[in-house]
């Protein structure tokens, strides 16, 4: 038994570039998906995939909506649900007046539950149909995840935070203990169902030489595991890393001195880098996550797409919520298009879509599954109304291009043009 969904359908085969080239999107106006299994089996116009439908298929039509690939958030912290939108701070600061004592709560695992799910529920209300999670330092925050994840079915990335310094007792681990809790949760986590596990220390300066080592050598034992961390969003944070570690070149060197770089490792922000940074990035393959709401919000700076891009490095995006004002990968796109404006950089509506699908799923290294409509590719999809809202709808009266209708939903556009989030095809 297949599904067939039915709509306008657009998806990337690879980066769009600054220029772009057409060559790198397919789009149907009239289109259609055909699912078998949880997986794209065909895709093309309807009139010829509609052919080979039985009466025993399910057809969902959603003509006049796009139906783009689900959105992949590469960086957010499901455990600041409750931080969004918090008042007047920098980063440091706002680590610890907001964060910290609110990522206290989730050593009841009670709470882990009902945040996770509320969480889960508003990412697919968003669109976002994957993601890279940071939790808390508490093992049973991750349970709570992965226990909602799984029963969601969704593809998601996540592992328990890790500190053991420079951070209040309530929320600190050791490295034996933070050791024991990681090999414990890859074991019961990573893998099974749609899952993988990110060894993820939280930043350079709350994690011991001593941990940072211990977090290097797992990661080079155990196959498949992702890295994800901060890195160079705030100065007062670079000068904090540069007297930590006074013998790293730097902050990336950090993570670099202790085996924490790769193809898997994400890090997010990257705004404040050298040359011979990105440099380490192309060598190592290593990804970044741009987090414009973020960066705006907490006042850390202009991340430099160009220069990612240009070198090749994987970038994809992200909302950072509680640092990020907003779970919408549309309005991050919208976000994300001013802060290169800022720099003389343009975000055309293609390669804003691109990364806000494939480009994330590149950055997470799973774009062997999910961030395209390709055959075989498992089946999550959002399915958008572009004339959600009266403003939206007018705009899109007067486009005259399809560019020019995809790039106002890229400014415009917001949870409320999510329809319909389809995980596998269900
Ligand atoms: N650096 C270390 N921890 C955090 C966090 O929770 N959010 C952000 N934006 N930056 C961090
Ligand atoms: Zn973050």
């Amino acid at each position: 038994m297949a599904t067939f969904l039915r709509g306008s359908i657009l998806h990337f085969l690879r980066d769009p570039g600054a220029e772009p080239d057409p060559a790198a999107w397919e789009y149907f106006d009239d289109g259609c998906l055909k699912i078998v299994d949880g997986r794209v089996a065909a895709l093309g116009p309807a009139p010829d995939i509609l052919k080979a439908r039985t009466p025993q298929d399910t057809l969902h039509d959603h003509s006049g909506k796009l139906i783009l690939p689900g959105f992949v958030d590469t960086h957010v912290h499901y455990a600041q649900v409750d931080v969004i939108a918090s008042y007047g701070r920098q980063l440091l600061d706002w680590l610890n007046d907001y964060t910290f004592p609110a990522e206290r709560a989730f050593a009841d695992p009670e709470h882990g539950r009902r945040i996770a799910k509320l969480f889960l529920d508003t990412l697919l209300r968003h669109g976002t149909t994957t993601a890279a999670v940071y939790p808390t330092v508490h093992k049973q925050s991750v349970d709570a995840f992965f226990e909602e994840a799984e029963r969601r079915n969704l593809r998601m990335v996540c592992g328990k935070i890790l500190m053991d310094r420079n951070s209040p007792d309530y929320l600190r681990d050791d490295v034996a203990g933070a050791e024991r809790d990681c090999r414990d949760l890859i074991e019961r986590w990573h893998g099974k169902a749609r899952l993988g596990y990110a060894l993820t220390p939280r930043f350079a300066p709350t994690s011991s030489p001593e941990q940072l080592a211990m977090i290097g050598r797992l990661y080079a034992e155990t196959p498949g595991l992702w890295m994800q961390t901060h890195l160079a969003e705030n100065l007062d944070e670079i000068a904090w890393v540069k007297q930590l570690f006074p013998e790293a070149r730097s902050y990336l060197d950090v993570y670099d001195r202790f085996g924490l770089l790769g193809p898997r490792s994400v890090f997010a922000h990257c705004i404040h880098l050298d040359e011979a940074d990105r440099a380490r990035f192309v060598a190592s393959n290593s990804a970044m996550s741009f987090c414009p709401t973020s960066n705006l919000f907490i006042g850390s700076g202009f991340f430099d797409l160009e220069a990612a891009r240009r070198l090749g490095v994987r970038v994809g995006l992200a909302t950072d919520v509680g640092g990020g004002t907003s779970y919408s990968m549309l309005q991050t796109l919208a976000e994300a298009y001013k802060v290169l404006m800022t720099h003389g950089q343009r975000l055309n509506a293609w390669r804003g879509l691109w990364l806000a699908t494939l480009g994330g799923a590149e950055c997470l290294s799973l774009d062997g599954k999910i961030g395209n409509f390709t055959a075989g590719k498992e089946a999550d999809c959002v399915v958008l109304d572009l004339a959600a809202t009266p403003v939206l709808d007018r705009r899109m009266q007067v486009a005259k291009t399809l560019e020019e209708r995809l790039f106002a939903l890229m400014i415009l556009g917001d949870d409320r043009v999510a329809a319909k989030t389809y995980i596998l095809g269900e």
